[in-house]
């Protein structure tokens, strides 16, 4: 059966390279009383000797390049959990470098360890571009909480004991605190270490750019995890409340586009939930955000919990203008509320990437969002002028009217874009019942909407100060008839100007 030949002869081959792998490990050359593992880019370097008059404590030397901000070797584990890390960055003057012992018991950024014993020896600093540890452990070394995982202990007798390694991004971080938040490593890799050859050391094992693996073996690299999760988080967010969501405001606010505007805020909030659903998934990565104590966490879910309520209540309002062509209370909290929760939202994606350490990306926001305000402020404005044009057109009208057409349809105003603002005149049903109280100091055009050649500008201008629209109290609001017939019907009757005067 040759095709049988045919699968078997590759893993033959396989079997062969592994054997040799690991026939190269148990080192027969004679050789100092330590190990060493250096990674392949020679990044992260990490040395292991126990003393010769004390076999509970040991030396440790850590030497990392400073392209990352922090690195770590995990003893104990081939695998996140259970193991006791030795960690090192610089300290906040850059003038020599933090030693932070931790431990971790999932697949989170690990705390610190306080019962980890141990003195930091001559050598230790920052060294051109690598950040050097020396210490000794001098109490607990060799055991630790396992807390029902496979790690808690180092076993210094095996020829083949596991640990892992993590490098973090190149990033400005830099702290005395043994405790502080890092960010996500783009590197991660296991290894094992012969951990029976390093006995009867007497003194620290020194690292430098020559030293190679001893007694020691690249299990597995992996390169570039970068937390994909918290990157989806702030894509999603930004996405839906920066971009969507204020978008979905303004088609309101200038376009009246009443089904637009619900379908955009219902795509922006299924974003927004999806980037709910990632926050707390990677929530559980680190320490600083496990609790869900931050501000940046508390606001969001208040912001989540605000944006479902907002659709609830834009549904509801909607029904209720289908049915009885009147603005609901939902109608009323829902503009304002939503200007106020974007707003939060806003602000929360600031806290954001400052919680994430990534203040850089923070700024790139903040132009973003300015940018923006300032596309709508420049919308704003011209249509603002616009108005005004067509304001000053209509009233030089209203004075020197073309010989032969009617005044009358000349002054009417364009319906479209007025009445007012947001909401109701979206729908494009006529603004019957009690209408909401215009926010102060907007005008309604069309209160002065039937200009007959007697009106002189003073009078207009007279006019435009008492900005209460005429309510009619005797109209209830199922039984009147639209405002568009009134409208149309005070345009061919001049009683208004005089009702107004
Ligand atoms: C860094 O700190 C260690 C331990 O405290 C000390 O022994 C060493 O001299 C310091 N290095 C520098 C360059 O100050
Ligand atoms: C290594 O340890 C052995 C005893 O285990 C000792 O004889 C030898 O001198 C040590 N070598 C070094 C370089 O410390």
């Amino acid at each position: 059966m040759p095709c049988r030949h045919w699968v078997l002869a590759p893993l033959v081959a396989l079997g062969a390279l592994f054997s040799t792998v690991f026939a190269q490990e148990p080192d027969t050359r004679p050789h100092s009383n330590h190990s060493t593992f250096v990674n392949s880019d020679g990044a992260i370097a990490f040395a292991f000797a126990i003393p010769d008059d004390n076999p509970n404590q040991f030396w440790f030397t850590l030497r990392v390049h400073r392209s990352h901000a922090w690195g770590a070797v995990g003893l104990g584990s081939e695998d996140m959990p259970g193991a006791l890390y030795l960690m090192v960055y610089d300290n906040r003057d850059q003038s020599n470098t933090t030693f932070s012992p931790r431990v971790a018991y999932g697949y989170y950024e690990p705390e610190y360890y306080r019962d980890f014993e141990y003195e930091l020896l001559e050598g230790t600093g920052i060294y051109d571009d690598h950040m050097v540890v020396m210490g000794k452990c001098l109490r607990n070394c060799f055991t630790w909480p396992a807390k029902g995982t496979e790690g808690g202990r180092i076993n210094v007798n095996s020829g083949r004991e596991k640990g892992i390694y993590g490098l973090g991004p190149l990033e400005g971080f830099t702290s005395n605190r043994l405790d502080d938040s890092l960010k996500f490593h783009v590197q991660y890799g296991s290894f094992y270490m012969d951990m029976s050859r390093a006995h009867g050391a007497t003194r620290a094992p020194v690292l430098t750019d020559d030293s190679r693996s001893e007694g020691a073996i690249l299990h597995q690299k992996y390169v570039r995890k970068a937390d994909i999760m918290s990157t989806m988080h702030a894509v999603a967010m930004i996405l839906a409340i920066v971009l969507l969501m204020p978008l979905g405001m303004v088609m309101l606010r200038l376009g009246s586009m009443v089904k637009m505007h619900a379908i955009n805020q219902t795509i922006a909030l299924v974003f927004v939930l999806i980037g709910f659903g990632v926050g707390i998934a990677t929530s559980y990565r680190y320490q600083r955000s496990q609790e869900f104590t931050s501000y940046h966490q508390i606001i969001g879910f208040f912001v989540v919990f605000m944006l479902i309520g907002q659709f609830i209540m834009g549904v509801l309002n909607h029904r209720h203008y289908r049915r009885t062509h009147l603005l609901s209370i939902y109608g009323k909290i829902h503009p304002w509320l939503g200007r106020v929760v974007i707003l939060l939202g806003i602000m929360n994606g600031f806290f954001g990437f400052t919680f994430a350490l990534n203040r850089r990306y923070g700024i790139i926001l903040g132009a973003l969002i300015i940018a923006m305000c300032l596309a709508t402020l420049i919308t704003m404005i011209g249509r603002h002028c616009l108005e005004a044009r067509r304001h000053r057109n209509n009233a030089r009208l209203r004075h020197h009217p073309p010989v032969g057409s009617p005044g009358e349809q000349r002054g009417a105003w364009p319906q479209a874009p007025y009445g007012p603002p947001g909401y109701s005149n979206g729908y494009g049903f006529p603004n019957n019942g009690p209408q909401p109280a215009p926010p102060r100091g907007v005008v309604f055009p069309q209160r002065f909407d039937t200009p007959s050649q007697s009106i002189g500008l003073r009078d207009v201008a007279s006019n435009v100060r008492r900005i209460q629209p005429p309510q009619s109290p005797s109209q209830e609001p199922g039984q009147d008839r639209p405002q568009m017939a009134r409208r149309g019907s005070s345009q061919q009757a001049p009683e208004a100007p005089r009702e107004l005067l």
